[in-house]
């Protein structure tokens, strides 16, 4: 990848610069987590990519109706304008996501949008959903990954490990407990 940022940010508290900050995820930012799940179905930036993927019950299960009690989010402002999300949502057995591990694990999605990449800013939205998930007193949270794409290395750094293959893809867990 060509399009990486040089800069590098500094971490949560006192070094990171006034116009990026990180709050929870609310009811009102369906719009922005829907926007964000299209770039995570779309990583590789396809210009074939078809949106009406979205709608499909695979991908829109994911945001429909946020947000209930048991989702959970993070979003990245930069300037006042959201710049990244990341969520959870306890997806089940009978309508499981593509990182499905358990009813009891909810499934992380998460993107940045493409000009605030490189910056950190994935990762600190990472960081700060675990502590979300930790908080909750979650047993893990799960993910799916698919072959190629770079958020592998920074799952791996927050403590995913690989715990299932389907298709082209790895399903990763985090355990929290
Ligand atoms: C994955 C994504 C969220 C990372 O966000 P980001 O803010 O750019 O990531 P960070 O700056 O925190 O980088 C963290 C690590 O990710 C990897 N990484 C990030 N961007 C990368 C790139 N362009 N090329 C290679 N590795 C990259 C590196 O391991 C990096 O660690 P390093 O800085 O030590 O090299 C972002 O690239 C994105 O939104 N991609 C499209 C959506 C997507 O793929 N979501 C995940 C679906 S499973």
């Amino acid at each position: 990848m060509t399009d990486r940022a040089p800069e590098r940010e500094g971490t949560l508290g006192a070094t990171t610069p006034p116009s990026l900050s990180y709050r929870p995820a609310i009811g009102s930012d369906h719009a922005f987590l829907r926007a964000m799940l299209a770039a995570a179905f779309d990583w590789r930036d396809d210009p074939e990519f078809d949106d009406a993927l979205l709608a499909s019950p695979e991908a829109a299960h994911y945001v429909d109706g946020w947000q209930r009690d048991t989702d959970f989010g993070v979003i990245a402002e930069r300037d006042g304008e959201p710049a990244g999300a990341t969520w959870a949502r306890q997806l089940t057995a009978a309508d499981p996501g593509y990182g499905y591990v358990a009813d009891t694990i909810p499934e992380l999605t998460l993107a940045v949008a493409p000009a605030h990449r490189g910056r950190r800013i994935g990762s600190h939205l990472l960081e700060a959903l675990v502590v979300h998930a930790t908080e909750r007193g979650l047993p893990g949270l799960s993910l799916s990954v698919e072959d190629g794409n770079h958020a592998r290395e920074l799952y791996r750094r927050v403590g995913f490990t690989v715990v299932g293959r389907e298709g082209g893809s790895d399903t990763m867990l985090l355990r929290l407990r």
